[in-house]
């Protein structure tokens, strides 16, 4: 057992169901496919394990598999809080929270309440044409090459121009934000990962007083002028929410969006099916997110409760891996098959209060990305031979996808 043993582990916790080899840890990647062999794999744990090594340092989390005590956690607000989940702020010896994710009902509430409306599907209906223009002209520089590196020439680009946009920043600063995303989310050395939080906030701060001063029709102007409780935002508030959209929108759409991609890669027919019928991309859309779900959430226990009979007590942190609720085989029929007929309600982007306030904007930008891939480039398939690198951990991403196309 790597760095802890048996007798450090709290005595509420069944020893039956310790694991140490919990395989989707920061830092650590694969060249394996981990939906098709370590999510099949994963479920033929018991219901819940105690992994000893979900966090870097080998910090512990409780793992729930199936899908209805996933969604009772995202639930259950009463014994689990995202307080002070994430690293960053600490990192800045400071002490504000991302704002929604990390508060609690009513805070939560409120915030809620103020932002919804920005991320209706009819307000991201507004940036459709400007989503599309970018898409298009990230696919003009390499469709007539017959090749392709789509992560690096596509999939990380493209949610960033969007965000710049949301956001009223300049496009100048897209290497900028890749470099400072990589930084933050994919660094293991703390150092990189606080220096990359210093740049991200120097420069979200500036850009707050800029808009206080003269706002405009963006995302931050909107913060500055908010109201809530009758007050405005305070400057914490502010940097919460500002940042909250820099690590909620850029990765997990890179990600989701290259599954999507390897999936149609791979499996010729399904591309086929989609090319002649234009119109099930939004269906199929919905499997592929179901099936390729690249995110694990967490949680903090704050009162002593229970799932599936095992007792979890305060401070224990739980990971709820989206992926394996989506793959529940007491839940879904098949689920390790991609049925573009299916229409899941899946936990891709998470359920209950937190629910992903940017689903409709990722969907949007995934249909976008598709469509106008579909269009623009002849048959598509996986570079033969190339081995594709995929990171593991919080987030499941792949780091490389060749792809290549008869001219
Ligand atoms: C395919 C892309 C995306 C996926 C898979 C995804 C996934 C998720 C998940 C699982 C949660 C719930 C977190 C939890 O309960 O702990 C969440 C929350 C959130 N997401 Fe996304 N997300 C995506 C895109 C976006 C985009 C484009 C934005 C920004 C416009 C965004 C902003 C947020 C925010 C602010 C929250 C916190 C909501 C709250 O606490 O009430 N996400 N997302």
């Amino acid at each position: 057992m790597n760095g802890s043993t048996v007798d450090d582990i709290p005595a509420h916790v069944p020893r039956e169901l310790i694991r140490d080899d919990y395989p989707f840890i920061m830092g650590m990647s694969t060249s394996e496919n981990p939906f098709k062999t370590m999510v099949p794999a994963l479920h033929k744990n018991p219901d819940i394990i105690y992994s000893t090594n979900f966090y870097v340092g080998y910090q512990p989390a409780w793992i729930p598999r199936r899908l209805d005590d996933i969604q009772a956690l995202y639930l259950d607000t009463e014994h689990f809080s995202t307080k002070g989940l994430s690293p960053f702020p600490i990192l800045m010896g400071e002490s504000w929270d991302l704002v929604p994710i990390e508060t609690d009902p009513p805070q939560h509430t409120m915030y809620r309440t103020l932002l919804n409306p920005l991320f209706t599907p009819r307000k991201m209906q507004v940036l459709e044409d400007k989503v599309r223009f970018s898409a298009r002209q990230f696919i003009d520089m390499f469709k007539d090459r017959g090749e392709c590196e789509f992560m690096n020439e596509f999939a990380f680009r493209f949610p960033i121009v969007v965000f710049l946009d949301l956001m009223g920043l300049p496009y100048e600063r897209l290497e900028q934000f890749m470099e400072w995303e990589f930084g933050l989310l994919h660094s293991m050395d703390i150092e990189g990962i606080t220096r990359a939080t210093q740049h991200v906030c120097a420069y979200l701060r500036e850009m707050i007083e800029t808009r206080r001063k003269k706002p405009v029709d963006d995302l931050i102007s909107f913060g500055v002028t908010a109201k809530v409780d009758g007050r405005g935002l305070t400057d914490d508030e502010l940097m919460g929410f500002c940042f909250n959209l820099f690590i909620g929108g850029l990765d997990t759409v890179s990600t989701n969006l290259s599954w999507q991609m390897r999936h149609l890669a791979e499996y010729s027919a399904d591309q086929k099916r989609l090319r002649e019928n234009p119109e099930l991309i939004q269906p199929a859309l919905e499997e592929l997110y179901r099936r390729y779900a690249a995110v694990t959430t967490t949680r903090i226990c704050t009162k002593q409760t229970q799932i599936r009979g095992v007792t979890i007590m305060p401070g224990d942190r739980v990971a709820m891996p989206t992926t394996l609720a989506n793959t529940d085989p007491a839940a879904w029929e098949n689920p390790f098959e991609v049925d573009f007929d299916r229409a899941p309600r899946h936990l891709t982007f998470g359920y209950g209060i937190h629910r992903c306030i940017g689903a409709a904007l990722a969907r949007r930008e995934s249909a976008i990305a598709l469509e106008e891939l579909l269009a623009a480039l002849p048959e598509f398939r996986v570079q033969e031979g190339a081995e594709i690198v995929t990171e593991l951990g919080p987030i499941l991403q792949l780091k490389n996808l060749p792809l290549v196309w008869d001219e």
